[in-house]
């Protein structure tokens, strides 16, 4: 500490810029930016938002789903596109991992977003940052905020299932274990409460949700009740039935935390945000002011964003999201 302050004293401004850039250099993130395709592919951003604005008018859900599918990209070994490719016999995906398998959806429509970027850009733009437009665009849609997605990551050239089992927190988390999993990727615990509120919009299956309603005390009677309806109490029975992870489940709003204030968290795990813990009092605020959440839902989705990307001449540019080059 003393070491540092004499070096910055004796040298000035300009060597603490040039530590700052050193530092810098070990950030791959810090080589994505909002405009890496203005020249390259300028029709980029119209292109994408008008596929996902079809997709969605077709079925509200898949804004939801197509917002998952970033977050279960990056939570694997970072934002590179890995959760998109099918497995083949020599190779195994993170399709069938179990976070993912009878649950991850909307790789149709990056199918089609993929094929209309193709078409405008051959051989430019990566399923990555695809994805991530495709992520913003959706929450936008279905009235949540807006923010600028940076880009310039590359498409792995491999996938792993072990880290898709590992790296997803499972619905049955506790609030501990939810802090620390974000926490490990650069994430705080504000950003951690923010990004769940993506449970805003969507459905969930009663696999996900079976123990909480028959089994927890935390929980609204008469939604455990209702819930209860449609997702029989024995393993096996009824499991991919859905319900909507909030009230209004085609509205980006700050319903899921009002929910959360009432006891009625669908997941073990959303329940845990608002359980006598310390992230109550962010989920008493994202209640009270809608403005507060949805900026501090856009910061963290710029940070989730920035979760290890390959840049440079790492990865590929892949042709088609769902196999190698
Ligand atoms: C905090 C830890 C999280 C846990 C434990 C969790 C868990 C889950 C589970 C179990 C489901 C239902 C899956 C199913 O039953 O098929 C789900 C759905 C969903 N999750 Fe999360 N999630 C978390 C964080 C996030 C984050 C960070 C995002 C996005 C940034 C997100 C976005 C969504 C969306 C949009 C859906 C609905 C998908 C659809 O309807 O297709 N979740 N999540
Ligand atoms: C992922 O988990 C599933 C279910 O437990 C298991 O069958 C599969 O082998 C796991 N994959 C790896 C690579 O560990
Ligand atoms: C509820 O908890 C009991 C005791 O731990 C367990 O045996 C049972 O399988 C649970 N029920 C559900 C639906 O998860």
């Amino acid at each position: 500490m003393a070491l540092t302050s004499v070096f910055f004293k004796n040298h000035g401004i300009n060597l603490a810029l040039v530590l700052l850039i050193l530092l810098n250099i070990g950030n791959s993130s810090a080589q994505l930016s909002a405009d890496f395709y203005s020249k390259s592919c300028p029709q980029l951003f119209t292109t994408v938002k008008s596929v996902v604005h079809k997709a969605i008018q077709r079925e509200a859900r898949m804004g939801a789903s197509l917002l998952r599918l970033f977050f279960h990209d990056c939570f694997v070994n970072g934002c590179d596109a890995s959760v998109l490719l099918d497995d083949t016999s020599s190779f195994t995906g993170e399709k069938r991992a179990v976070p993912n398998l009878n649950s991850a959806r909307g790789f149709d429509v990056v199918d089609k977003i993929k094929s209309a970027v193709e078409k405008v850009c051959p051989g430019v733009v990566s399923c990555a940052d695809a994805l991530a437009i495709a992520a913003r665009d959706s929450v936008v849609i279905l009235g949540g905020p807006n923010w600028g997605v940076k880009l310039g990551r590359r498409d792995a050239r491999t996938a792993s299932q072990a880290a898709a089992n590992n790296s997803i927190p499972p619905p049955t988390s506790n609030l501990n274990s939810l802090i620390s999993r974000f926490n490990a990727l650069g994430l705080s615990t504000k950003d951690m409460v923010a990004l769940s509120g993506s449970h805003t919009i969507g459905q969930a299956r009663c696999t996900s949700f079976r123990a909480r309603i028959y089994n927890e005390t935390n929980l609204d009677r008469s939604l455990a009740k209702t819930r209860q309806g449609n997702c029989p109490r024995p393993n096996g029975v009824g499991d991919n039935n859905l319900a909507p992870l909030d009230q209004t489940p085609t509205t980006f709003d700050n319903n899921y935390f009002n929910s959360l204030l009432n006891r009625r968290g669908l997941l073990h795990s959303d329940q845990q945000l608002f359980n006598g813990g310390s992230t109550d009092s962010i989920v008493r605020t994202y209640s009270k002011n809608m403005d507060v959440f949805k900026s501090d839902f856009a910061v963290a989705m710029i940070k989730m964003g920035d979760i290890r990307p390959l840049t440079g001449s790492n990865g590929e540019i892949r042709k088609n999201c769902r196999r190698l080059n």
